[in-house]
């Protein structure tokens, strides 16, 4: 049996595993017999790539996320499909609020301007004024683990919390309506793809913050674009909707601070990332159940 990884992955658990043998490219060049488990992190595993593993069994995805996985296609040749959820969601978390402090006191722009030396007269001028986070409304949409977790952080730094789920919580147009910073929180599914639209993103006050650390396709991105353009809103962004691809229009404003999908980039959690990984791969290869196994 072999097992194929598109990269390795940091951590102690990595050491545990078998031979595993390094694809160069992604899809492979030509069809890999005999290769049973794939181990990959951030690409796509549809019908095509599948016929290029004829014997794959397993595909154990590094990430919580698992948008880029057909999991459909992937049952409908048994080969089941793993992902590393729980371990995430405080350096998520975590990532959020600096994205929503940045934001919302002009951090990046601060370090700009002294670097630029501009910075030409005492502390008590307007220019970069903040806003508080005490006392401002965060509209979560989504509160599972990881939007239950920034709103601990939050709450802690004084701020309102409210969310918006499938069955419980505000009507997401009110969220949006009412909020100052809004987060988002949820996968990337067919429900979600677009959600947050132009006609959403109207929605949302004059001067709010929008925070995206989940994924780039939840909003539409052009809409998101000609609004930070406008001026009206800033957003802190960590996901985008082709990445590595980044709206030129957003490299030179000042309303948005953007980071290269960072929320879990830890030394501590991707190696429990790996640590998850590696106990589906094990559990697979000693014939268990599957700790982690995602269903469609
Ligand atoms: C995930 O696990 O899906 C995250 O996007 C990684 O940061």
């Amino acid at each position: 049996m072999t097992i194929a990884a598109t990269q390795t992955f940091p951590g102690p658990a990595w050491g545990e595993l078998p031979d595993v043998t390094p694809l160069e490219t992604w899809p492979p060049t030509e069809p890999l017999a005999g290769v049973e488990v794939l181990l990959e992190a951030v690409v796509a595993v549809g019908p095509r790539e599948l016929d290029l593993l004829p014997d794959l069994r397993l595909v154990a995805n590094y990430g919580v996320g698992y948008d880029r996985v057909d999991v459909a296609a992937c049952r409908g040749r048994g080969v089941a499909v793993t992902n590393t959820p729980g371990v995430l969601d405080a350096a998520v978390a975590d990532l959020t609020l600096a994205l929503i402090l940045a934001c919302r006191r002009h951090l990046v722009a601060s370090d700009r301007f002294v670097r630029e030396q501009r910075w030409q007269r005492g502390w008590a001028r307007p220019e970069l004024l903040g806003r508080d986070l005490a006392g401002s409304t965060l509209g979560l949409v989504g509160m599972g683990r990881i939007g239950s977790q920034v709103a601990r952080r939050a709450e802690a730094f004084g701020m309102r919390v409210v969310h918006h789920g499938r069955s419980e919580g505000l009507p997401l147009d009110e969220l949006l309506q009412t909020s100052d910073v809004v987060s988002l929180h949820v996968p990337l599914t067919p429900e979600t793809d677009g959600l947050i639209s132009r006609e959403r993103l109207s929605l949302l006050r004059d001067g709010a913050t929008l925070v995206n650390t989940a994924r780039g396709a939840i909003v539409d991105e052009s809409a998101l674009v000609d609004e930070l353009v406008s001026g009206r809103i800033s957003a802190g962004l960590d996901v985008f909707a082709d990445e590595p691809r980044v709206p030129e229009r957003l490299l030179d404003l000042p309303n948005v601070v953007l980071t290269p999908h960072i929320a879990s980039a830890t030394v501590e959690t991707r190696a429990a990332m790996t640590r998850v990984l590696v106990d589906n791969v094990l559990a697979f290869l000693g014939g268990e159940p599957l700790p982690n196994e995602v269903s469609a």
